[in-house]
């Protein structure tokens, strides 16, 4: 009978859709914990604008187009992806399954995506790396002294993009953690950042984001840093077509128009809603990938149409992980790229390319 019933009920995890798995990971996680992954800075406008900056727009239908399979494969500083999906940076990543990037790289890499390694992760970027090698190629570093080394580490250890985050040079004004008092174990962020053999720790790498007063960058040390990288970079965290211009000025070969996930300078305004103008800027080549509020692959939808060339999940990976781990992950990546493809079937879309902002159109106010 219970052999029976084995065979009978599925044992992988077969969540029905995103929202389910978002209701599961708030169920698993403890609540401090879950106000570190849902919460943004200050009064969370930002946070708020992410999302709902996608639900202005609408996609128009395309009847009779006899698109039947359309195809999700682009490029990204010459990786071939299967999706414009990627996975966030996100530290602490062992806080919310014991698998962490391991796990999340894992299933990007059955998507044929890329999973952007942090710094301040559990894991160090090599084992993140040897647990999925085809989709572990970019890092991603805070734009310290310690840079240039760690690069050249990146480098030789089977890296191939560096992700330069420039938008904390100090911690953003995170309310919730500073109401619930949230103190994680720094060890859970100190995967690259051990202390040993010379390498840096975490106290010593992070410990200017923590206060203020620190010693921060301007885009001139950037500048000087990156002539020793020997891998190419991309800018995280550009949201005004000034910090775009700037970052290409001293040689970032691709950008991320995002505002961490409202987690830093509240209210800045939403990555969706400064896309356009950030595109125009730069014109039509340069790759450009958007974060903070995509969601659902009509997010993603959106954001190619508005001139993205892929999207980063933050969150919703993170709920996936939380979830059910690897199998979590999975089914997120799974979700999303249906999604995404029922979309450009209804609205004629064959390629990634085929959506841009023709098919679109702004909801009335
Ligand atoms: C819990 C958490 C930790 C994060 N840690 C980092 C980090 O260490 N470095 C970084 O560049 N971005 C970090 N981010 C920001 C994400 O890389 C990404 O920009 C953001 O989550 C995108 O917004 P979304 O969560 O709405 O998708 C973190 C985000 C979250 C939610």
């Amino acid at each position: 009978m219970t052999a029976q019933l084995d065979s009978f009920y599925p044992t992988r995890v077969d969540f029905g859709t995103l929202d389910e798995i978002h209701r599961a990971a708030a169920a698993i996680l403890p609540p401090d914990v879950l106000d570190f992954v849902e919460g943004g800075a200050g009064k969370e406008i930002t946070l708020r604008a992410n999302t709902a900056a996608f639900d202005r727009w609408r996609i128009l239908p395309a009847p009779m187009s006899g698109v039947g399979t359309p195809s999700t494969r682009t490029e990204l500083l010459g990786l071939g992806l299967d999706t414009p999906i990627l996975t966030a940076p996100f530290g602490g990543d062992a806080l919310f399954h014991a698998e962490g990037h391991l796990a999340v790289a894992r299933a990007a890499q059955q998507h044929g995506a890329l999973s952007i390694v942090p710094e301040a992760g559990s894991f160090s970027y090599e084992r993140v790396h040897a647990a999925a090698p085809r989709a572990a190629r970019i890092a991603q570093l805070h734009p310290f002294g310690h840079a240039p080394t760690e690069a050249q580490r990146l480098a030789h250890n089977g890296f191939e993009a560096l992700c330069i985050t420039v938008d904390c040079p100090v911690g953003g004004f995170r309310t919730r953690n500073m109401g619930n008092r949230f103190d994680p174990d720094q060890r859970l962020f100190a995967g690259n950042l051990t202390g040993e053999n010379g390498a840096p720790g975490v106290a010593e790498v992070f410990g200017q984001l923590l206060k203020q007063g620190g010693a921060v960058w301007d885009w001139d040390q950037l500048a000087d840093a990156a002539k020793d990288f020997g891998l190419p970079w991309i800018a995280k965290g550009i949201l005004t077509p000034a910090a775009a211009e700037r970052a290409l000025a001293i040689g970032a070969s691709a950008l991320v128009v995002s505002n961490h996930g409202g987690r830093q300078l509240d209210p800045a305004p939403a990555s969706l809603d400064m896309l356009p103008s950030i595109r125009a800027a730069v014109g039509p080549e340069l790759p450009i990938l958007l974060d903070s509020g995509v969601r659902t692959g009509s997010d993603v939808y959106l954001a190619l149409a508005l001139g993205a060339d892929a999207v980063i999940i933050g969150r919703a990976a993170i709920y996936g992980l939380a979830a059910a781990g690897e199998a979590g992950v999975d089914r997120v990546f799974a979700l999303l790229n249906e999604e995404l493809r029922t979309l450009m079937i209804l609205s004629g879309a064959a390629t990634l390319g085929d959506i841009d902002h023709t098919r679109i159109v702004r909801a009335p106010a």
